[in-house]
């Protein structure tokens, strides 16, 4: 009768903790969740700032900008050198302000460009500036070619958190001009993991 129990509970458990991501094929327009949400970015030219404000007015989620306190050059080379060697030297750069009660958010969908492969430093100082415990962590990035490593660090960053599959959303474009042409990828991607 115990091992029965105990076989019980542990198949509710593995049902409860799949049901963070679990698949949704209805695909509907509006998402309805109970769970609130932070969509916390960071973004340089603006393309992972429009697909954060998008996947955000979907959810019904707030939004937290990571900006880093010392402003990178607005010039595209100063900026890649500048992000280069702070990469190299694993900086942890001051950001700018604090998400306000982040113990409200029972999921936080982490938004960045891909930055020599991996996430910008300061989201690695936003990420070791919170207790994660608890929430489920999603991550998402916007790159040139590909995600590298940074859809798999933004997880091991997070390592006391549940986590969904992110997407990475391939573009060419600056500024966010075609990101209004990646609603679809967003939507399937939001509909995967149960939104
Ligand atoms: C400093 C820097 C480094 C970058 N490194 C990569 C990279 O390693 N791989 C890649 O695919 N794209 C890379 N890119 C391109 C950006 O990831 C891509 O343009 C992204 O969509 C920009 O997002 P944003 O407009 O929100 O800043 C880099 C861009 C910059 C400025």
């Amino acid at each position: 009768m115990k091992k029965i129990l105990s076989l019980i509970a542990v198949s509710l458990l593995a049902v409860l903790s799949l049901s963070a991501c679990n698949s949704n094929k209805e695909g509907a327009k509006k998402i309805e969740t109970n769970k609130k949400i932070l969509v916390a970015y960071f973004s340089w030219s603006g393309n992972t700032r429009e697909a954060a404000k998008y996947i955000a007015e979907r959810l019904g989620a707030d939004m937290f900008e990571i900006v880093r306190e010392k402003p990178y050059s607005t010039e595209y080379e100063p900026c890649t050198e500048e992000a280069k060697a702070e990469k190299e030297a694993g900086d942890r750069p001051a950001i700018k302000g604090k998400v306000e009660n982040m113990a409200q958010y029972d999921v936080v969908i982490v938004a960045v460009p891909v930055w020599w492969y991996t996430a910008p430093m300061p989201v690695y100082t936003f990420l070791e500036s919170y207790d994660f415990k608890g929430k489920t962590v999603i991550p998402f990035c916007t790159a040139y070619s590909g995600p590298s490593s940074t859809l798999d660090d933004i997880v091991k960053a997070t390592p006391n958190s549940d986590h969904c599959d992110g997407i990475c959303v391939v573009t060419q474009e600056q500024g966010g001009k075609d990101m209004d042409k990646k609603h679809d990828e967003i939507d399937k991607w939001l509909s995967d993991i149960g939104f």
